[in-house]
């Protein structure tokens, strides 16, 4: 079986690859508020910069090889670590018994497979913000087809190169299968190699509105890049600003 979102065989070669594209964006956002909560924290690749600017991050994140590479990297940054909060969970059921003036979903909400977690993940999500709070997000509206097997991303560290290499498979009932192919070469000979597939949710624009309106969000603003460029249709991906109502 396909695991949902597939993250446990390649958390220690995320921020190789995953570098800085969306950092500055995010930020913006995260310096603004002087809290969030950061849903899919991931390795820490946004939360880290943002605790390091004095903000206040909560963060969410159900897979323990992701939490195992953030929490490596706060151990290393103790007064870092004091502006973080890490906790295992899922967006559908996390709970903190307080609400918050922004939340972040970077590169959570393709993992979404249906409605009903979507539905259940931006009520939950609600729940969480004040009113007015924001809610920052992507969803690569243009990916979502198939595509061939294809290089994506090179890095060097010494004598060691890792590729990076993705296929992605649409599927019945508007899912896709994304394969990552990692490639690890060391003096020029291959010495590993790691497939990790993962599952993610097909939506549409429309039903994305329809979605944000019935879960209490009123949309403000929609990019088609981190550079604040205004969304069109085609673009390969949608960022919304929402607020709560
Ligand atoms: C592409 S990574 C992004 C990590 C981080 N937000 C970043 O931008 O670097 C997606 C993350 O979402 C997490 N994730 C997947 N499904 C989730 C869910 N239902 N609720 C919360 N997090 C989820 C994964 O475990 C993974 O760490």
């Amino acid at each position: 079986m396909v695991a949902k979102s597939g993250y446990e065989k390649c958390a220690h070669l995320y921020d190789l690859f995953d570098t800085t594209e969306n950092i500055e964006f995010f930020l913006r956002y995260g310096c603004e508020a002087g809290e969030v909560l950061d849903i899919g924290a991931g390795t820490g690749r946004i939360a880290i910069p943002l605790a390091e600017r004095g903000v206040k991050v909560f963060c969410v994140e159900p897979s323990p090889a992701m939490r195992r590479e953030f929490e490596k990297k706060l151990s290393a940054l103790p007064e870092v670590s004091k502006n973080i909060e890490l906790v295992a969970g899922d967006a559908t059921s996390f709970k903190f018994p307080r609400t918050f003036p922004a939340a972040f979903l970077s590169g959570i909400f393709d993992h979404f497979l249906d409605d009903q977690e979507r539905f259940s993940s931006l009520s939950n999500i609600a729940k969480h913000l004040e009113t007015h709070g924001k809610l920052i997000f992507e969803v690569g509206l243009g990916y979502m087809k198939d595509s061939p097997m294809s290089p994506a991303g090179k890095v060097t560290q010494g004598d060691k190169e890792y590729r990076r290499f993705t296929e992605g498979k649409v599927l019945p009932e508007e899912k896709m299968e994304w394969l990552l192919v990692y490639e690890i070469y060391q003096s020029g000979k291959l010495a590993e190699k790691i497939e990790e597939r993962s599952l993610a949710g097909i939506i549409d624009h429309p039903k994305l509105h329809r979605l944000l309106k019935e879960t209490g969000f009123e949309i403000k603003r929609e990019f088609g890049g981190y550079d604040f460029k205004e969304y069109k249709d085609g673009d390969l991906l949608l960022i919304i600003e929402a607020e709560k109502r």
